[in-house]
């Protein structure tokens, strides 16, 4: 992992609950690949956008994967 991998992974994803890049990356690295179980395994969702935000951002972290 080199820098840019560490400051990619303090993104911000989830804003309403302050989750960032890393959280989602360790979670389909450990084998979850949809949108709707990173979401209840990271609690991403809940906020008070109910997922406007961030649903597109873990989207396209799931297709990448
Ligand atoms: S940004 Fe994720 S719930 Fe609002």
């Amino acid at each position: 992992m080199d820098k840019n991998d560490i400051l990619d992974g303090l993104k911000p994803i989830c804003l309403c609950k302050s989750i960032k890049k890393k959280v989602f990356l360790k979670k389909i690295s450990e084998g979850v690949k949809t949108v709707a179980d990173l979401k209840k395994a990271t609690g991403a969702g809940t906020g008070p956008c109910g997922g406007k935000r961030c649903t597109p951002r873990i989207s396209e972290m799931v297709q990448k994967a």
